[in-house]
């Protein structure tokens, strides 16, 4: 689906801040977590502050990271303007904690912290689709950005005005709007990007290669249409065709792990390390969460639509994400630091740049902390949530220690350049 040349690679000093500041707010979400329990509603107003907190300080941040990097990597064009990623994290962040600070204890800093984000993310949009334009040939890869960037923008626009409504008293029936914020932005934009970007990451880091693509083009044809039709239910209040919507999404979601395993079946690299063991913790959790939703859909029981969006959100996407950062974080420092000194001294292998024990502790305390906390979920059990947290809570520290172990690797060696 994709080619990679690094040619228009943006610098690492311009990626690292969002991957510090992710891992810190991963870290900061997860310290946080234990303080639920399996009883909160879906609308408890702080779980949407932790929501946020999460997802735009963890998941959306390193996403922008690494899109920074890979747009140009695969579209081999340079970026429209890579300073603008200079501006991007730190609007996020300060938008981030506000909105959080908004939800959970001060609405009138909602819509403050909403703008924020708002622009924050029309930059990274804007940059995304002029970037797209200095492409010649409209790929698949092209229309796959394209559909998704647009699902994030309709997306935080509906999350806006819903921040305005709760903040400022004006604006629009959120009970109505809610459901399409969360599929715009969790499906169109976080799934899409992650099925698009998995797409090179996972044949690139397994060795994988002489595989059919036709379930993930099948699958994001399937899952668009799934979002948009959505969003159209939503414009029009029917039940039905958001009903319909979410069968479509399931599909599409099916068709994707099914491409997954082709992927798996045809890998050449067959070592066990901690972005391997990762993946497969991160799948194993998206096929139990595919499982659960459509039950919760049909039978409409919240309990398992929580547990199933918890697999989703903090199995899947946490998985995927700090499995990922194991490869790409020694990938970049190497090519920062190293890749002038090849054939001059010795260079370290990628592998000797990850914190080995730090790193099994991480992935081991997350992966039984995510399974506890959604079981607890599931079952209603307020002390296996709570252990499942303090669980992942561990975890966090860890993967945090191993994010600044692996970006300090070799620093020195940068000083004694100066
Ligand atoms: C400008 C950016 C955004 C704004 C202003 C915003 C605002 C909101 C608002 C007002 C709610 C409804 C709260 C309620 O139920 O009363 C909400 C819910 C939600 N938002 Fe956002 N949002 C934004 C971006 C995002 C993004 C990027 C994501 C995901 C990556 C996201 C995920 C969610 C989720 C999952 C919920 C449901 C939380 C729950 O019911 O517990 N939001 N958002």
């Amino acid at each position: 689906m994709f080619q990679v040349s690094r040619e228009f690679a943006p610098p690492f000093s311009l990626i690292s801040p969002y991957f510090t500041a992710g891992s810190l707010f991963y870290m900061v979400a997860m310290l946080i977590l234990p303080m639920f329990g399996a009883d909160s509603a879906m609308y408890d107003i702080s779980l949407v502050a932790w929501v946020h907190l999460f997802l735009l300080g963890f998941v959306m941040m390193i996403i922008f990271g690494a899109m920074a990097q890979l747009v140009p990597v695969v579209l081999e064009v340079g970026h429209f303007s890579v300073d603008f990623y200079y501006l991007i994290w730190p609007l996020l962040a300060a938008g981030t904690v506000l909105m959080a600070l908004g939800f959970a204890a001060f609405p009138t800093l909602l819509p403050y912290g909403g703008i924020m984000v708002l622009v924050s993310m029309l930059i990274f949009l804007a940059d995304t689709i002029l970037t797209l334009r200095k492409v010649e040939h409209v790929s698949l890869t092209v229309k796959t950005i394209g559909v998704t960037n647009a699902f994030l923008l309709l997306g935080i626009l509906v999350g806006f005005a819903m921040a305005l409504t709760i903040g400022a008293g004006v604006g629009i029936d959120i009970q109505r709007w809610l459901g399409a914020h969360i599929v715009l932005v969790l499906g169109g934009f976080v799934t899409l990007t992650i099925v698009g970007m998995s797409m090179v990451l996972l044949p690139m880091f397994g060795l994988s290669h002489g595989f059919d693509e036709t379930p993930v083009k099948r699958a994001f044809k399937l899952m668009s249409i799934g979002v948009g039709t959505y969003f159209v239910g939503a414009l029009f209040d029917s039940e039905s065709i958001r009903f319909l919507s979410l069968l479509a999404i399931f599909g599409g979601v099916g068709l994707y792990l099914w491409q997954i395993a082709l992927i798996y079946k045809t890998r050449a690299r067959k070592e066990s390390d901690i972005w391997f063991k990762s993946m497969m913790v991160g799948y194993g959790a998206l096929a139990f969460a595919l499982l659960l939703a459509p039950i919760a859909l049909i039978g409409r029981l919240e309990s398992v639509a929580l547990a199933a969006a918890w697999f989703l959100v903090m199995g899947f996407f946490t998985f995927l994400i700090n499995g990922h950062l194991f490869k790409i974080i020694p990938f970049l420092v190497w090519f920062e630091r190293y890749s002038p000194l090849v054939g001059k001294q010795k260079v370290p292998m990628l592998a000797d740049m990850v914190p080995k024990k730090p790193g099994e502790f991480q992935f081991w305390f997350t992966a039984v902390g995510m399974a506890a906390g959604g079981l607890g979920l599931l079952f209603g059990s307020d002390e296996l949530f709570k252990g499942g947290a303090a669980f992942m809570a561990a975890g966090s520290v860890f993967m945090f220690y191993s994010v600044k172990w692996m970006m300090n690797f070799g620093k020195n060696i940068e000083q004694e350049k100066q």
